[in-house]
């Protein structure tokens, strides 16, 4: 098989790439170590910054987020139960933020893929890139009918942080910055009425609270864990009432319990690889960055890498230009560096951590303090949670 792009994953990196380069009228080809239902049901991020639904408006696969999706032109932050308000449309001249599942955004491109004859190939096992300091670079793969291979002129590895791309860069031409956090986020999902009708963002003396959504009649709620504990630690009835303690009284009320399900534990990490190429591989999304969670950034970065990826690639293709390839990583390491700076600020500023003492403690309600009282605290808050400009 030949292709002009080889892009390994299907998740949001990979098929956002796919239908950029369609529109580009470049040939790809997908490969998908998991099948397509499991990638679709995955529960992950709930955020969508403008840039990422005005991009599904313009790629054609935006009616249900502008149907469905929720737009919230605020958020709430609470500190030990005492709520204040971050007004995005005062203070990020009338930006919002839409929530809309990450499943929902697959099936929406994945259904987009299926009209537009996009090829993606699922269960691919044992995908290999190789020649990567070639000009002539290839990837082979196994499925029940054998061993596959494709040649291409560029390979993309959105594969996500456990994927095999970023392992074929040779170690000594990368830089890895990592920060690990001492707790994880147990996330959990409820056919309850959401508590708010925007996300609430608890500091609590107990730990971290997050009240998110997915519908009117669906919660997505979230309380910082130990990295010890395991699901099954946390009963119904356990979530619920630390849920309840650390949202603080005024939502509390507000909380209807009820059955979860989708109960996970997702460790969180501060990571980025540089540079983003070696050769003929790019990277992009989760595969060369990874953010904490707070910001709700992650899925939002993955689209930000794959539109200067498609624009560097449509350049190179349509007129030979190498400079959007030699310039990507740099460019798309502009923009990663400050949604970086920003979730691990943020994660900072919310979570309790292991070895907190009174003057960590006090550090935390006065930066909190500040940005309550302080209109251009809260701009710099709200420009960056709506989302920095694309570095086209
Ligand atoms: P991924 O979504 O990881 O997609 C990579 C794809 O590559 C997957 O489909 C995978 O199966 C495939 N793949 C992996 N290895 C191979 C291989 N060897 N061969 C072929 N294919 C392969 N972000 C937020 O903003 N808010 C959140 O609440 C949030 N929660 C999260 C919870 C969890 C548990 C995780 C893991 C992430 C969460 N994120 C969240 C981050 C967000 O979901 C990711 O940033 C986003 O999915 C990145 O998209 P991606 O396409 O780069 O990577
Ligand atoms: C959601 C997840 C986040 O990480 C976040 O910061 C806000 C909302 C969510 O899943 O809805």
């Amino acid at each position: 098989m030949h292709a002009q792009v080889a892009i390994i994953g299907a998740g949001p990196a990979g098929m956002f790439l796919a239908h950029l380069l369609r529109e580009a009228a470049i040939d790809a080809v997908v490969l998908e170590l998991r099948s397509r239902e499991y990638v679709t049901a995955r529960v992950r991020a709930g955020v969508l910054e403008q840039t990422t639904v005005d991009l599904m408006r313009r790629l054609g696969i935006g009616a249900r987020v502008a149907r469905e999706g929720l737009v919230h032109a605020g958020t709430t932050l609470a500190v030990d139960g005492d709520a204040f308000h971050v007004d995005f449309a005062e203070l990020a001249n009338g930006a919002s933020i839409t929530v809309y599942g990450q499943s929902e955004v697959m099936k929406d491109l994945n259904q987009a893929a299926d009209e537009r004859h996009i090829h993606v190939i699922y269960e691919a096992c044992d995908v290999r890139p190789d020649g990567l300091d070639t000009d002539a670079p290839s990837v082979t793969w196994n499925s029940p009918h054998g061993t596959h291979r494709l040649d291409c002129d560029f390979i993309v590895g959105c594969d996500g942080f456990h994927g095999v791309s970023r392992g074929c860069i040779p170690c000594d031409a990368l830089t890895i910055f990592e920060r690990i956090f001492p707790f994880g986020w147990l996330g959990v999902l409820a056919e309850v009425p959401p508590c708010n009708h925007e996300l609430v963002y608890a500091n609590h003396e107990r730990g971290f609270a997050l009240a998110s959504m997915r519908s009117a009649t669906r919660s997505r709620y979230y309380l910082q864990c130990s990295l010890q504990d395991r699901v099954e630690d946390w009963s119904d009835d356990a979530f619920w009432n630390e849920f309840a303690l650390r949202i603080g009284e005024t939502f509390a009320s507000r909380v209807t319990r009820g059955v979860t399900f989708e109960k996970s534990i997702a460790p969180l990490r501060s990571f980025v690889c540089a540079p983003m190429r070696w050769g003929r591989l790019f990277l992009a999304g989760d595969a060369a960055h990874i953010v904490p969670p707070t910001g709700a950034k992650g899925l939002n970065l993955a689209v930000a890498d794959v539109v200067v990826l498609a624009k560097a690639l449509a350049g190179f293709y349509a007129a030979g230009s190498r400079d959007g390839i030699d310039g990507y990583s740099d460019r798309a390491l502009a923009r990663v560096w400050k949604a970086e700076r920003f979730s691990w600020w943020l994660t900072n500023l919310t979570h309790r951590f292991p070895h907190m003492d009174g003057f960590d403690r006090q550090m935390q309600l006065a930066e909190l303090a500040y940005l309550r009282s302080s209109r251009a605290a809260r701009s710099a808050f709200a420009e960056n949670y709506v989302g920095l400009p694309l570095e086209e």
